[in-house]
Formats: C-alpha cells, sequence, structure tokens
C-alpha cells in the first residue's frame, strides 16, 4: 500500500579526498552513516565510481533533509546536486542502512549501454537514475561481511586439525 511517509532523496557529489586517503574516508562515512541512519531508520545507498559519489536516501522526510544539510557541510565531498525530492512507494534498500556499491561489471554494462565511457552522475535523466538505483539495489555490497574469509583464528585451526591427523594416520 502507499505509504506517504517513504520519502526518497538522490544526490551526487565528487569526491574531495585524494585517492590515497579514498578507503580510510569511505570506511569513515560508512560507519558514521550505519550508526546514525540506523537511529533514524534511514536506509539508502552509497555508490562511488570515478571519483564520484551517488547516494540515496530513504526514510522519512524531515530526517532525510536534516540529514542532507549536515552532508552539505561535510568537506569530504565537494559539488553536491540534488537529483531528486519526492515521496516514494517502494523501499529499495530495506536491508541497509547504507549499502556500499562500487562500479563493478554489471554497473559498467549499463553504462555501456548508455554509451558512457566514464560515470558521470550530474547529468542522469530521470530514468537513467532510476535504472540505476534499481540496479544499485540487486549488486552486491562492495564490502559485505557476510561474505569476507573465515578469521586467521579458523583457518589456523583448521591447519593444526589437518596436522594432527596427519601424524595420527597409521
Ligand atoms: C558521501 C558521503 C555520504 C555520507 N552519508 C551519510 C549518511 O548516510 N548518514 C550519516 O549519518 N552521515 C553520512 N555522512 C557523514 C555526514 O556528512 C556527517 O559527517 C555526519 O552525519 C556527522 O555529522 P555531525 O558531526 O554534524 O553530526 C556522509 C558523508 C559523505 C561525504
Amino acid at each position: 500500500m502507499f505509504s506517504p511517509a517513504l520519502w526518497q532523496l538522490t544526490y551526487c557529489s565528487t569526491s574531495a579526498s585524494r585517492l590515497h586517503d579514498l578507503r580510510k574516508d569511505v570506511d569513515d562515512i560508512l560507519r558514521e552513516a550505519r550508526i546514525f541512519n540506523r537511529q533514524h531508520r534511514i536506509q539508502g545507498v552509497l555508490f562511488y565510481g570515478n571519483h564520484f559519489f551517488l547516494q540515496c536516501l530513504q526514510g522519512n522526510r524531515a530526517d532525510l533533509e536534516m540529514l542532507y544539510d549536515k552532508l552539505q557541510k561535510d568537506h569530504r565531498h565537494i559539488q553536491l546536486k540534488l537529483l531528486e525530492s519526492r515521496a516514494v512507494e517502494t523501499p529499495l534498500f530495506d536491508q541497509w542502512h547504507m549499502k556500499y556499491v562500487v562500479l563493478e561489471p554489471k554497473i559498467q554494462e549499463l553504462l555501456s549501454r548508455w554509451q558512457m565511457q566514464l560515470f558521470m552522475p550530474y547529468n542522469l535523466s530521470e530514468t537513467q537514475l532510476a535504472e540505476l538505483l534499481s540496479l544499485f539495489s540487486v549488486v552486491r555490497d562492495a564490502v559485505d561481511t557476510s561474505r569476507a574469509p573465515p578469521p586467521k583464528t579458523g583457518r589456523i585451526l583448521k591447519a593444526l586439525q589437518w596436522v594432527s591427523r596427519q601424524l595420527n594416520q597409521p
């Protein structure tokens, strides 16, 4: 059913980080975002590609506008452009307080279809934006911890078990 309480705000910006600091800056942003967004029931996605960000936020309108004010003052990115701010019916990222997506093959494919050599978010059409967001909602998170390799202690334990089996063989 249509829920007028769900608002969607999407903007793009240019990263102000040197490439060398980018990983740490993105880690910090995601950590801050996931805490604040969880507390305010904000969900969404942050995409990074070719030194640009594209972020889509869904939640309560007042909370999103308050967050956008903070985002505009953040020196880690510049040249923010609001791409859309509107009521929506469908939660796109309801599993995520901030999903993180990068330029992966499926997204590259879509850009090639649009004959876009490099990701340039500032002039996306409404249709392109909708298509991109819908793709962001299904591709995997770039730092999904559930896909991380097992912790080192687990691997060491397995190695010890293997050695022990070899020693105990007749
Ligand atoms: C590209 C980008 C995306 C961000 N996304 C969020 C977000 O979704 N939620 C959030 O709380 N902060 C996010 N931040 C961080 C905020 O800009 C800000 O640093 C944070 O809300 C703390 O602000 P405060 O110290 O004024 O409370 C983002 C920053 C950048 C550069």
